[in-house]
């Protein structure tokens, strides 16, 4: 990795999740590449976070282009597209992964139940997507249970934690940072198959935002030290 702050390709960074956590790296200063099947409609995304999140205030330098050149040329890589689309979406980024972290945001949502949990047949999303790329590839989970509308707004404080599942403890440490650079806690929360706790937690969250009327449900991790009062 070239520095402390290593170049992020979100694939599928024009959407709802993508946009926003790569703005708030963006924010945090590290270079975002955005990728789409659209490197018109990707520019168009970086230029919006640019103007957000502009370098003169520290942020870091945003560019769109293809998944493919994305995935290339990024080094921390991160998936947010739907469900629907998460593995052959992945196929062919396969070589360009290779050697490389890929977070993956991927909820396994089944439409029109989403709020009913529906996992896959192996029992994660995530973990299919590991069991595709192979060894090669170290897949971490994260942002499962992050709403993207909590995202968007770059100055709003996400009273919601991050699990972070991944067979390699480095690579979550890694995640645990980027999940704090988009100014969020993030958890070691065990190994990939872990993830599943977090994918079915998504469809529980949509279910109790239904049935409450509120807009963005998410969860905290509690039983830990005190924070220090202001
Ligand atoms: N939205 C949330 O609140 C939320 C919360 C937690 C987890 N997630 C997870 O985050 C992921 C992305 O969610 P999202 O709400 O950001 O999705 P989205 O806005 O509907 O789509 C994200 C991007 O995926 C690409 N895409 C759409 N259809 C595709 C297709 N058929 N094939 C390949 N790419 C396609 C599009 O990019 P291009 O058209 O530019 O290629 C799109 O901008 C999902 O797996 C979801 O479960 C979302």
């Amino acid at each position: 990795m070239s520095d402390e702050r290593p170049v992020i390709a979100v694939i599928g960074g024009t959407g709802r999740q993508g946009s926003g956590l790569a703005a708030r790296w963006a924010k945090a200063g590290y270079p975002v590449i955005i990728g789409s099947r659209d490197a018109a409609r990707a520019q168009e995304t970086a230029d919006e976070i640019s103007a957000r999140a502009p370098a003169s205030g520290g942020g870091g330098k945003v560019r769109g282009t293809d998944n493919l050149t994305a995935a290339t040329e990024g080094e921390i890589i991160v998936l947010a597209v739907p469900y629907s689309n998460q593995l052959n979406t992945l196929k062919p980024l396969a070589d360009a992964l290779a050697g490389k972290i890929l977070i993956d945001v991927t909820a396994p949502l089944v439409p029109p139940k989403v709020g009913t949990v529906q996992l896959p047949e192996g029992g994660s999303a995530v973990v299919a997507a590991q069991e595709m790329l192979g060894d090669e590839v170290t897949v971490v989970a994260a942002f499962q249970n992050i709403a993207a509308q909590h995202l968007a707004d770059l100055e709003h404080k996400i009273d919601c934690d991050v699990l972070v599942c991944g067979n390699k403890k480095a690579a979550r440490e890694i995640a645990i940072r980027l999940v704090s650079d988009a100014g969020m806690t993030g958890w070691h929360a065990g190994p990939l198959a872990n993830a599943a706790a977090a994918e079915a937690m998504t469809s529980v969250l949509i279910f109790i935002n239904r049935a409450h009327k509120i807009p963005g449900s998410g969860i905290r991790i509690t039983g830990t030290p005190a924070e220090p009062e202001d």
